[in-house]
């Protein structure tokens, strides 16, 4: 299937990045040299890993099984013949029960399971129309919905999810990788209004200070490596909604020297 333009939007229909057009389209579940190409992409990028004895072909086999089963869909980002960009969506668990992927799901939510964008390709449109896909597939399948887990240390990923899709910061994995430390989890809620704002402005007039060890404002801002002052914010009641970052979002201002989430509660 064809996704280019998902939306019917003829602003969509074209994408420039590098002045070339790139085509988004779901992996069919028959065609195992698309789904070895997708693999061997992430792989050779470290974004997957082979089992250890495994080969491309038989991991791709056994992703054709689970796509076959409806319990995930993949898309892809090409230019040209170029693969720059792939995303995976969870959906339902394999027959019988066990996670797939090992991500643990409920009924009604759906699992972005990673999007990986080529790093030379970065920064254009191409995340975000993946994202979509993964959001859409799992609206289509009747999720209420969408839920992901980033690394403490992957501060791209996160305002990505958060500034550009709307997700929510609503819980924290302790992570036995020392130098991770804490995971993340996010959720996208299709019910949802987005809570955008002119977060960068409260902070610039002072209105949104950084945590000072009370929680006693509306807002207030959290860095993204303190774990354990994120869990307390959730305890009350705060959830993330925007990841700010010094020089994308001040500039020469020193308003903020480092990433903060924004957390705010009802
Ligand atoms: C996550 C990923 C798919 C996002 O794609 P992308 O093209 O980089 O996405 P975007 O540029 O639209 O959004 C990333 C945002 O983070 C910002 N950013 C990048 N590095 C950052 C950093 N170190 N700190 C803070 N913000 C950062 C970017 O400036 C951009 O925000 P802006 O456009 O408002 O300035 C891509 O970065 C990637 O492939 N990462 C490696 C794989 C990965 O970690 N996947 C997700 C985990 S499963």
């Amino acid at each position: 299937m064809n996704v280019d333009n998902p939306y019917g939007d003829p602003g969509h229909e074209i994408h420039e990045q590098g002045q070339k057009q790139v085509n988004i389209s779901e992996i069919d579940p028959e065609n195992l040299n698309d789904i070895a190409e997708y693999y061997k992409f992430e792989v050779d990028n470290s974004f997957s890993k082979l089992r250890e004895g495994g080969t491309i072909d038989g991991q791709a086999k056994f992703r054709q099984g689970q796509m076959e089963n409806g319990q995930l869909k993949v898309f892809t980002a090409k230019e040209g013949e170029e693969l720059i960009g792939t995303s995976v969506v969870v959906l339902e668990n394999a027959p019988g029960g066990t996670e797939t992927m090992e991500k643990d799901i409920q009924n009604n939510e759906a699992f972005a399971a990673g999007t990986f964008i080529a790093k030379d390709k970065r920064s254009g449109e191409t995340a975000l129309r993946l994202a979509q896909e993964q959001e859409r597939a799992a609206r289509e399948a009747g999720k209420s919905s969408i839920i992901t887990d980033i690394d403490r240390n992957n501060p791209a990923s996160m305002r990505f999810r958060m500034n550009k899709n709307d997700y929510v910061l609503e819980g924290v994995n302790d992570e036995t990788d020392e130098a991770i430390k804490y995971s993340y989890r996010f959720r996208k809620k299709f019910d949802q209004e987005s809570q955008s704002a002119d977060w960068t402005e409260q902070v610039r007039s002072g209105s949104i200070q950084k945590f000072n060890g009370e929680f006693g404002e509306k807002e207030v801002l959290i860095d993204p490596d303190d774990g354990e002052v994120i869990k307390q914010a959730l305890e009350k009641g705060y959830r993330g909604v925007s990841l700010l970052n010094p020089e994308r979002d001040f500039g020469d201002e020193e308003s903020i020297d480092k990433n903060y989430v924004v957390f705010t509660k009802e």
